[in-house]
């Protein structure tokens, strides 16, 4: 790729983009866990270009803080008013020629609302321009329905002559299906001299930049086209119509990738992954399962049905259903849900369980500890082959601050315990269910923490007399008495 290395990637992404209806600018609409523009970067990135430069118009201050946030090799342009895509491209020029960059070779000019755009396709670009020693090489692609698209008007010999913007096409122009992507490269200097000439004399008052392909065609420069293989590529996002389009799309292209290598997705048209989720083999994901940010799925781990993980690690074997995950670290082997919780911090060791109605957050449980049932395990750390007994509290918080419980290996906890931090109990001890345990607790004993019972016997019959449960307590007696 290094081999055609352009000058620069100009990014458009000055546009107000009203059809999507939004108060967020088009181009930080996400999908796949990343902005529109944030995807056309990252294909840029991969051209290993010496100068990314977005333009930025409309919401600027929010769009450059956001391209800031994605990396500073990411310069920014302003285009103060949108007078066409040729002069947002000029406005992109300037700036680098203002910090005093003298651009020589190539320049790749892409649009910031076509996320599906690949690495791969703009290197294609890049390759037929520099092999055809073309002026400009358009990025062109067959479509099933051109409206609203720049045609690619082509000389009997099959020449590229000029881009007709759909608004100025005459009907037999409008019957032409090749349209621009909206994806250029350009000989840099070329490019410059030939938006110096780009008039305004069209149907919407506008630069348009694909008036420097007639413009470099009639100087006598190479012109060309490199047709996409695959049009869905090149989708270009005006409205959340195309953009749920786009998501479906670019969700199916991650999938295949997961599955051809290894993953099993049993449904995929209910599965959704961003693109920074990576998998191992032998990984199966069960329907209706959302994987974001940087979760990772580990060879032979099951996720799913019905969870989703966010920037959530699952070890080698691992069992995850019906969860939904955020920062937690899932060991190997280990077993989660059906209904579990886990907030930042938690981190499951391997074998250890959190199963059914259990929140767990900021703890740390370890190698073959359970926490089987309904319980809330917050600012925790328990040792190795513990067992917490079920609907049992960690109870973290006064009022104002938050406090933290220690609980050995080899424990065994009664059920409806209430652990009141700063509170510790010791390895192999055991509390009795229903205890609220204030005291740390010291190895191997056992702690019991709850009222006496007391029975008032014939309280039913005095304080409730000829109800229900008097006459049942009366007939219990006599059997009992007849047994006797
Ligand atoms: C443009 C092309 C058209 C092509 C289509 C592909 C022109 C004149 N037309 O049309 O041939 O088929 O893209 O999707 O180039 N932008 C700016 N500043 C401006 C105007 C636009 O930054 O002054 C940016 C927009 O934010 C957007 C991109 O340029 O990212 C394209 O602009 P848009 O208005 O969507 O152009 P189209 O009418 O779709
Ligand atoms: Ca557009």
């Amino acid at each position: 790729m290094s081999a055609n290395r352009p000058a620069a990637v100009v990014v458009l992404a000055a546009g107000e983009g009203t059809r999507m209806k939004s108060s967020t600018p088009k181009v930080l609409h996400t999908l796949s866990g990343r902005s529109l523009v944030g995807h056309v970067v990252a294909a840029a990135r991969e051209l290993d270009p010496e100068h990314l430069v977005v333009v930025v118009g409309h919401a600027r201050e929010q769009v450059r803080a956001h391209l800031q946030g994605i990396g500073p090799d990411i310069r920014t342009a302003v285009q103060h008013e949108q007078n066409g895509t040729g002069h947002a491209v000029r406005m992109g020029l300037e700036e680098l020629s203002d910090s005093g960059v003298a651009l020589d070779g190539t320049v790749i000019v892409v649009c910031g609302d076509t996320p599906l755009l690949t690495g791969e396709t703009l290197a294609a670009l890049a390759g037929t321009h520099a092999a055809d020693g073309n002026a400009v090489t358009v990025l062109s692609a067959e479509v099933p329905d051109a409206t609203g698209y720049g045609r690619i008007i082509r000389a009997e010999d099959g020449a590229v002559t000029e881009i007709v913007e759909h608004k100025d096409a005459t009907e037999a122009q409008r019957l032409v299906r090749e349209i621009n992507s909206g994806v250029f490269a350009f000989d840099a200097q070329l490019l410059t001299d030939a938006l110096g000439k780009v008039r305004t004399d069209n149907s919407q008052g506008e630069e348009y930049l694909t008036d420097v392909l007639g413009i470099l065609r009639e100087a006598g420069h190479r012109v060309g086209a490199a047709v996409a293989a695959d049009h869905r590529e090149i989708l270009g996002i005006n409205n959340r119509v195309q953009l749920a389009q786009a998501r479906r799309l670019l969700n199916e292209r991650l999938l295949e990738r997961a599955m051809l290598s290894g993953v099993t997705v049993v449904d995929p048209a209910s599965t959704w992954v961003d693109v920074t989720v990576t998998f191992e083999p032998d990984a199966t994901v069960h329907p209706g399962t959302q994987l974001l940010g940087g979760t990772h799925v580990a060879a032979h781990a099951q996720v799913g049905p019905h969870s989703r993980l966010t920037d959530t690690s699952v070890g080698e074997g691992a069992v995850v259903s019906f969860t939904v995950s955020d920062g937690a670290r899932i060991g190997a082997g280990a077993n989660v849900g059906p209904y579990a919780y886990l907030r930042p911090g938690t981190d499951l060791g391997p074998k250890s369980k959190a199963g059914t109605y259990v929140e767990m957050k900021n703890a740390t449980i370890g190698e073959g500890t359970k926490v089987p049932h309904l319980s809330y395990v917050g600012d925790a750390t328990i040792g190795e082959f513990s067992n917490i007994g079920a609907a049992s509290v960690f109870v973290n918080y006064d009022g104002e601050a938050k406090h933290h419980t220690t609980i050995g290996s080899h424990c065994k906890t009664g059920s409806d315990n209430m652990f009141v931090a700063p509170v510790t109990v010791g390895d192999g001890a055991y509390t009795a269910a229903g205890s609220v345990i204030t005291k740390d607790v010291p190895p191997g004993s056992l702690a019991v923490a709850r009222g006496q019972q007391r029975n008032i016997e014939g309280w039913v019959a005095r304080k409730r007399p000829g109800s229900a449960a008097a006459q049942a307590a009366s007939a219990a007696r006599q059997e009992t008495d007849g047994e006797q």
